[in-house]
């Protein structure tokens, strides 16, 4: 079979035509440690197969002989305007995969309209993101043992500018991927192979250790002991450091600290939900963390219905784990999402060719969910609705 059905062997983005090739430019381009890093789910991976299962079983039901010029894939998110209803969602050690990742994804947000969310784990101060890419800017906060790390980001990120705190809640237990842990001999040092694997990717060594030298957690670097501001294995150090004791009280403490709007990222019941509006909370991000954190958990898009009936007209519903079509975001907005992030999508066109990937990876989604909304019988995502679904 020399030609027929090939897996995509192209090495530039213009001739990718979905995620799924850029996810194959990226895998090729990064060492196997820091591909294994963005693609691996927690122990079993049952969750993270669950999000892509649970999206595929969700059919369309179309309806024909509709006018659909003049579709939009508008939508306003918080009170303002975004161009189509994506948002990035925050990933950490975004400079492992490219050299100034997070600037390189907060650029491709901005340039295309849409909110990008910075990690409290990014490579980059999130001083320098909001100065160099500006756009949209959202603020991601984990909790550590030592809260004034927590006030500190709240703090500066409300003096940059950042319009929103997505408070992460599914990871003060940190989850066990074991494809990753594989890599290392002990916490923060790799194994033999996996560093002669990354010297069999010269152009990596070269763009991400040598020019800039091994990412650091720069965001937070001033309360890191010594050896754990190093991004190499420091995935591997940080989650000790998580709070465990954090609940839902804590959000009054957060909300002294934070003047923007409040999500809670990582609610997956109507219970949580209806807690969050209580709580005075302005959204929820459905997220099981792309399958990371806790193994044979729901997926996001099997609950949202449920949760969208109760609490969407209180509270900005947004979703993840598993979107890589349009079609994936249609769905999710039918049952009631105001917005749809993404995560690793973004991160394979950022590893396949930096900001111009993640533009690609973008516009991959704008126009197929352009495509699907023409094919459905629907001009704008307001009209997307449950009975299109089955
Ligand atoms: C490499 C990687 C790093 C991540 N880092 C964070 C993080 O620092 N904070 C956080 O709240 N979520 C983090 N997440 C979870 C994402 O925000 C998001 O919930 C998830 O990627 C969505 O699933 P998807 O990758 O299938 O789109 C990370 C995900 C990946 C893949």
């Amino acid at each position: 079979m020399p030609w027929k059905r090939r897996p995509f062997g192209g090495r530039g983005c213009a001739r990718a035509l979905n995620i799924a090739d850029l996810r194959e430019i990226a895998r090729r381009r990064v060492p196997g440690f820091a591909f294994e890093y963005v693609e691996g789910g927690a122990e079993d991976e049952a969750t993270l197969r669950r999000n892509r299962e649970a999206l595929s079983a969700l059919r369309f039901v179309p309806q024909t002989l509709v006018d659909t010029s003049g579709r939009s894939l508008e939508t306003t998110v918080f009170d303002r305007r975004s161009s189509a209803p994506l948002a990035i969602a925050p990933t950490g050690l975004n400079g492992m995969l490219h050299p100034g990742g997070d600037i390189a994804l907060a650029r491709a947000a901005a340039g295309f309209g849409i909110p990008y969310t910075l990690s409290t784990l990014s490579t980059t101060r999130l001083e320098d993101v909001a100065a160099q890419a500006g756009g949209r800017l959202w603020m991601q906060l984990y909790v550590m043992k030592n809260r004034v790390i927590a006030e500190d980001i709240m703090a500066r990120a409300a003096a940059a500018g950042f319009e929103a705190l997505l408070f992460t809640s599914d990871a003060n237990v940190f989850g066990s991927r074991e494809w990753d842990k594989r890599n290392y001999a002990r916490p923060g040092k790799l194994r033999l192979p996996a560093v002669l694997d990354a010297m069999r990717h010269p152009r990596w060594l070269i763009d991400v250790l040598l020019r800039k030298g091994i990412p650091q957690f720069h965001n937070i670097e001033a309360f890191l002991p010594a050896g754990a501001a190093s991004a190499v294995g420091g995935s591997t150090i940080i989650p000790q450091m998580f709070e465990p004791t954090i609940t839902w009280t804590d959000i009054a403490w957060i909300r002294r600290h934070w003047p923007g709007k409040l999500l809670v990222k990582g609610v997956l019941s109507v219970e949580d939900a209806r807690r969050a509006a209580d709580a005075g909370c302005d959204g929820i991000v459905l997220t099981n963390h792309g399958g990371r954190q806790l193994d044979y958990c729901v997926a996001p898009i099997e609950v949202l219905g449920e949760i969208a009936a109760a609490v969407g007209d209180r509270l900005t519903i947004i979703i993840d784990s598993g979107f890589r079509r349009g079609s994936d975001v249609a769905k999710a907005l039918a049952l009631g999402a105001h917005t749809v992030m993404i995560g690793r999508a973004a991160l394979y066109g950022l590893a396949a060719d930096g900001e111009r990937g993640v533009r690609r990876a973008l516009d991959m989604l704008a126009v197929e969910l352009d495509r699907v909304l023409g094919q459905l019988g629907c001009r704008s995502v307001a009209d997307l609705r449950a009975s299109l679904l089955r």
